[in-house]
């Protein structure tokens, strides 16, 4: 495509001129041209050979989706008891990561590596991966060369397949509904769990496992919180991130384009689920050496500004957002 303001440009620069003809995309305000999202298709796991490399990609899929069988803390080999819950990767990551809003990991390899603010510094997707085994499955990191990380890494690369590097695809994450002017009300969703969550999350919030405690087959419906749920740093745990995931994919079926929940329901019942007990990761205060650039919902302190941990928690975002804004300006001069 070509944007009327470029046109100079690429006459003088021929690299550009190829990339704004060949890349589909948009102009901005000044013309120039920017790449947009990669269309949303899902590569063909059935057009892989079955070759060692196919078998590697099909060998990571199964970890994201069958992970409490694989790697998780029943397994018979106690050599590979990596997580420490069993929850699969695809609890969260639904369809093995082939979902719109639902955390894809469709398109993520090719925007790694990355800068992570919790980290301070740029980061590889191994390290990403590391980083849910540590959290979101309360576990033990992946040996770095051992052939659970080359898989997931070659699984993940398989999900890239076409996707140029740096540009995010749109259905990344788990969306942006908006933000209420309250604080989100744990009571309000403690009713919406008890009418939309219960039935298959369990009264106390334990899950439906596929068979009996032991058996390394996982959860049918997974725990949300609880000893086998994910630990107390894991980005779950934040609401701005669980609130979203909830309404774009609970209960199980619903997609972001149908929501079956009203936002604030969603933010209410979210806000219900991180208040109930969890694993507890030591150490959280070191997260986010700029903390300044720690997400406002990161519910656990401390913070730059001047706000409480249960606003933190619960909310309301827009004054944290405004007074983390001033300061970040205040810091530049
Ligand atoms: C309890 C839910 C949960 C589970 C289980 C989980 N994750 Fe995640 N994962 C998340 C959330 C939430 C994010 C996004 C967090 C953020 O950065 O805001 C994420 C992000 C990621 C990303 C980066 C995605 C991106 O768009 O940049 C990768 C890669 C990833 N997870 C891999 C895994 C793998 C592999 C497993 C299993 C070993 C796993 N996750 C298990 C919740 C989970
Ligand atoms: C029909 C059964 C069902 C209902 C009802 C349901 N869920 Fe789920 N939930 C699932 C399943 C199954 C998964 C695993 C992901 C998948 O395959 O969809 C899941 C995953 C999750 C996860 C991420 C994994 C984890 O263990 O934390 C959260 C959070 C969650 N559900 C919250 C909710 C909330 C809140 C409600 C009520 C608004 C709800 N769910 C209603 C079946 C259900």
């Amino acid at each position: 495509m070509i944007c009327p303001k470029t046109n100079t440009l690429m006459l003088l620069s021929a690299a550009v001129a190829v990339l704004a003809l060949t890349i589909p995309g948009t102009c901005d305000a000044d013309g120039a041209a920017t790449p947009s999202p990669p269309a949303w298709t899902v590569p063909d796991m059935d057009k892989l050979p079955d070759d060692a490399s196919g078998k590697l990609v099909r060998y990571g899929r199964d970890l994201v989706s069958k992970t409490s069988s694989l790697i998780g803390p029943e397994v018979a080999d106690a050599e590979k008891r990596f997580a420490g819950n069993n929850l699969d990767c695809q609890s969260c990551h639904i369809s093995a990561g082939t979902q719109k809003f639902a955390l894809p990991l469709v398109g993520v390899y090719a925007n790694f590596p990355a800068y992570a603010a919790r980290i301070g510094r740029v980061e590889t997707i191994e390290e990403r991966v590391q980083n849910c085994m540590e959290r979101s499955m309360n576990g033990k990191p992946l040996p770095p060369d051992g052939p659970e990380m080359t898989a997931l890494v070659a699984y993940l690369k398989f999900l890239s397949t076409g996707h140029p590097a740096g540009v995010a695809i749109d259905g990344r994450g788990s969306g942006q509904m908006p933000e209420l002017d309250r604080a989100a009300d744990p009571d309000k969703g403690k009713k919406v769990y008890a009418t939309t969550c219960a039935a298959c999350h369990g009264n106390n919030g334990e899950g439906q496992r596929n068979g009996k405690a032991g058996d390394a087959k996982g959860y049918m419906f997974p725990p949300l919180w609880g000893a086998d749920s994910f630990n107390d740093g894991a980005g779950m745990h934040r609401l701005i991130e669980s609130a979203n995931f909830v309404h774009s994919n609970m209960p199980a079926g619903t997609t972001w384009n149908e929501p079956a929940l009203s936002p604030s329901d969603a933010w209410d019942v979210a806000a219900y689920m991180n208040a109930q007990p969890r694993p507890k990761l030591p150490d959280l205060s070191r997260d986010y050496p700029d903390k300044l650039e720690k997400p406002v919902d990161a519910p656990y302190g401390p913070y730059a500004d001047g706000f409480s941990i249960e606003q933190h928690k619960l909310g309301p975002f827009a004054p944290i957002k405004a007074a983390v804004a001033a300061l970040k300006d205040k810091a530049r001069r």
